[in-house]
């Protein structure tokens, strides 16, 4: 079974993937990197992992939906069963999600249906909440939305700072995604 990553920034949750995959710890090819920004640091992850990754320009497409056909062609060419959306900031068309529907995964760094939004471990902070976490969730229309896969609490610490939490929110990211990619492909294939 093959699956791919969608990134547009640092990539650690692709990292934390790509080690999972050659533990063994989600069985499946990781086949394909997809970015949507050329500076995404993710693309030095795969290419040192030597997966094929591929910068598609937004920008050549007048709207999400041609952008998200072109990336379909090469999804097919890879025979990509599944997706993980790993920091991926580009909103999906309607079209894509259909095609791929219960079969696009995402990580949100907050329990959901709590903070939503691309500002989500800040948000929580700066509220107040003592517990926060991260969602595994599958992919539907709406952002940040879906039916859960795995969620993971995480305590804010009086004294956590802003930049401790991300830490700490980060690493449990990195152990609940693969395990949540494993249990999805155990559940479905
Ligand atoms: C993670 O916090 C993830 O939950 C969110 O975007 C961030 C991506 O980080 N969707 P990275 O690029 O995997 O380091």
């Amino acid at each position: 079974m093959n699956f791919a990553v969608f990134a547009s920034g640092h990539g650690s949750n692709l990292q934390a993937i790509i080690r999972a995959v050659k533990a063994g710890r989600i069985k499946a090819n990781l086949q394909l990197v997809v970015c949507d920004r050329a500076d995404a640091y993710a693309i030095v992850h795969a290419q040192r992992a030597q997966i094929t990754a591929i910068y598609i320009n937004p920008k050549r497409f007048k709207t999400r939906e041609a952008f998200d056909r072109e990336v379909i062609k090469f999804l097919k060419r890879e025979k990509i069963d599944f997706i993980a959306l790993a920091g991926y900031m580009r909103l999906l068309s309607g079209y894509f999600v259909k095609k791929y529907k219960n079969r696009i995964l995402n990580i949100h760094p907050s329990l959901l249906p709590s903070f939503k939004g691309a500002r989500a471990i800040r948000d929580a902070f700066n509220y107040g909440v003592k517990v926060t976490g991260v969602t595994v969730h599958f992919v539907v229309k709406e952002v940040d939305a879906g039916p859960i896969i795995l969620q993971k609490a995480v305590v804010v610490k009086p004294e956590d700072t802003l930049q401790t939490l991300e830490k700490r929110i980060h690493s449990v990211e990195h152990v609940l995604y693969p395990s949540a990619i494993q249990s999805f492909i155990k559940s479905t294939y």
